[in-house]
């Protein structure tokens, strides 16, 4: 079965998911600045700022990875937690020197294991593209933020223009197969990341979701002229 039908049902997605990020987290902190051009760093920091941090606050970062925004957040914050499917990458996460006494959970976003209401700002880098239902996942997200708790995430975009879109995911597709086959042997490897953006809903479409499942102030943050967006929403306060 090829890469975009294995991903095109829920289970399949899941799976490829597992796996992927289990095969590459050793090299993920060296292939994400190395496929932004350096500037992953930077639409990070813009996203922590444009959420705001005040000691007050109690974060939740989903899909932290390594903990880039987990790390960058939890200075500011009463207390922050990450939680990540792949276990190993709590591990690296856990060997940073910036990690201080930052829980790690290892867990899945669609089945969050926290109570209602229990954050004030979550958090997500390159989290919403990977699930496999992200009507779920915004259920969820939405669940456990306080009212008028905020959600931001980083992601790639679907570009809207067909044109521009499948220059785009050309692009993509020959470098990520590239970068797969050097450094993993494997093509699918990073040709992943095209293929989860033919079947995402991209950022206008996820702005309408958030709208649609409960929240309010949605914005939408363009990023390297729109091939990359930061979403700013807020859970609706209680009437
Ligand atoms: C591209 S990495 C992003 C890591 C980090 N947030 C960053 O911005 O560098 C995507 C992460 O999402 C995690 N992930 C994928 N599906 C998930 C799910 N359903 N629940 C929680 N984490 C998930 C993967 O294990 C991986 O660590």
């Amino acid at each position: 079965m090829n890469l975009r039908s294995t991903i095109a049902t829920p289970a399949g997605k899941r799976r490829f998911v597992r796996g992927l990020f289990a095969t590459i987290a050793d090299r993920y902190d060296f292939i994400t600045p190395a496929l932004s051009y350096g500037r992953d760093r930077r639409w990070k920091e813009r996203l922590i700022g444009l959420a705001r941090i005040t000691p007050d606050d109690r974060v939740l970062d989903l899909a932290c990875g390594t903990g880039d925004l987990l790390f960058a957040a939890a200075p500011k914050a009463q207390c922050a937690v990450g939680l990540d499917l792949t276990f190993r990458m709590l591990q690296l996460a856990a060997a940073k020197p910036g990690r201080a006494r930052t829980p790690l959970i290892t867990g899945d976003m669609l089945a969050l294991p926290f109570a209602r209401s229990r954050f004030t700002v979550v958090t997500t880098g390159y989290g919403l593209r990977n699930v496999p239902d992200l009507a779920q996942a915004i259920d969820e997200i939405h669940r456990v933020l306080t009212p008028g708790g905020r959600f931001l995430s980083l992601d790639f975009n679907r570009p809207a223009q067909p044109v521009v879109r499948a220059a785009y995911l050309a692009y993509l597709t020959i470098v990520g197969s590239t970068l797969g086959l050097l450094l993993h042997g494997d093509p699918d490897t990073y040709r992943y990341i095209p293929e989860s953006i033919r079947s995402y809903p991209g950022a206008e479409g996820v702005a309408r979701m958030l709208e649609q499942r409960g929240f309010t102030d949605v914005r939408v943050v363009p990023l390297l002229g729109g091939l990359m967006a930061i979403h700013f929403a807020k859970k609706k306060s209680a009437a």
